[in-house]
């Protein structure tokens, strides 16, 4: 008996890897965070697994759970939204499957800044404009952020920047990143990537608030910032030069 903790990917049911839609497909007993994860997934489900949404229960709840399944020698699929390392709450539940002696494997998933990456064909990480990508999110009621961690001091990197869980408090995102980005810089938000109700805006840091209701971007949305986000910048690597040469290729020199 084992417990997966299989990465869902953004929404598409298609997002999921082979490996986690194969496991999924096996197991008999399969818990999956309702608010995030698109209930049509369990249509990979073998005949008669026994599916539970986590959304209405508590840690506790979950646990024992974890216990019938390990009792009746069943395999568990816990699916989590995008990938179960970013904002998964997925440690806490492994401490207590160290503690309770069950063993565990994560399955990683497709996250959803890579997915609104790919859906807008952004490269997070250009030559000769930043090398950094930051992952974040704003002080919310379920998990503080460390005040090491405020808004103001990672922009300071101008580093690409993709904030999660923060589509409540875009007013104060907005007002603590103009403290180092230029108001021209390009920012993007992605609501449901992936899901038939996606929606992207493209503006900038000055404009963002004047062009969208932020009513309309509270759940499920990525908020983006970086030069990297205007397609017209960047310079070429040196990977692909003529005159560069690596171990699998030899350059033309220079004359
Ligand atoms: C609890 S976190 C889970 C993140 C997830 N583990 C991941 O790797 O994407 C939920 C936040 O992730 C982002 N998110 C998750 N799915 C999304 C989607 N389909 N489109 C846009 N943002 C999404 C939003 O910022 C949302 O508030």
């Amino acid at each position: 008996m084992k417990v997966y903790f299989i990465g869902a990917g953004p929404g598409a049911v298609d997002l999921i890897t082979v490996r986690g839609a194969r496991i999924l497909a096996e197991a008999e007993m399969v818990l999956y965070a309702g608010s995030l994860v698109n209930s049509e997934m369990l249509d990979y489900c073998r005949k008669g697994a026994r599916t539970i949404n986590t959304a209405q229960l508590n840690l506790d709840e979950q646990q024992r759970l974890y216990l019938e399944a390990h009792a009746n020698n069943w395999d568990v699929a816990r699916l989590h939204s995008g990938d179960p390392a970013i904002y998964g709450a997925t440690a806490e539940q492994t401490r207590r499957l160290d503690k309770l002696g069950i063993a565990y494997e994560i399955i990683p998933g497709v996250s959803s800044f890579l997915s609104a990456a790919a859906v807008m064909n952004f490269e997070l990480t250009k030559p000769g404009i930043t090398q950094t990508v930051i992952l974040t999110r704003t002080t919310g009621r379920a998990s503080p952020v460390p005040e090491d961690e405020a808004l103001s001091l990672l922009a300071s990197h101008k580093a690409t920047l993709c904030i999660f869980l923060s589509g409540g408090n875009l007013a104060r995102v907005v007002s603590e990143l103009r403290c180092s980005y230029s108001p021209n810089t390009p920012v993007a938000l992605i609501h449901k990537v992936s899901w038939p109700q996606e929606k992207i805006y493209r503006g900038t840091l000055e404009r963002v608030l004047h062009e969208i209701n932020p009513a309309e971007w509270v759940l499920s949305t990525l908020f983006i910032i970086g030069e990297v986000l205007d397609s017209a910048k960047g310079e070429d690597s040196r990977l692909y030069h003529s005159a560069y040469s690596h171990r699998f290729r030899k350059g033309t020199p220079r004359e």
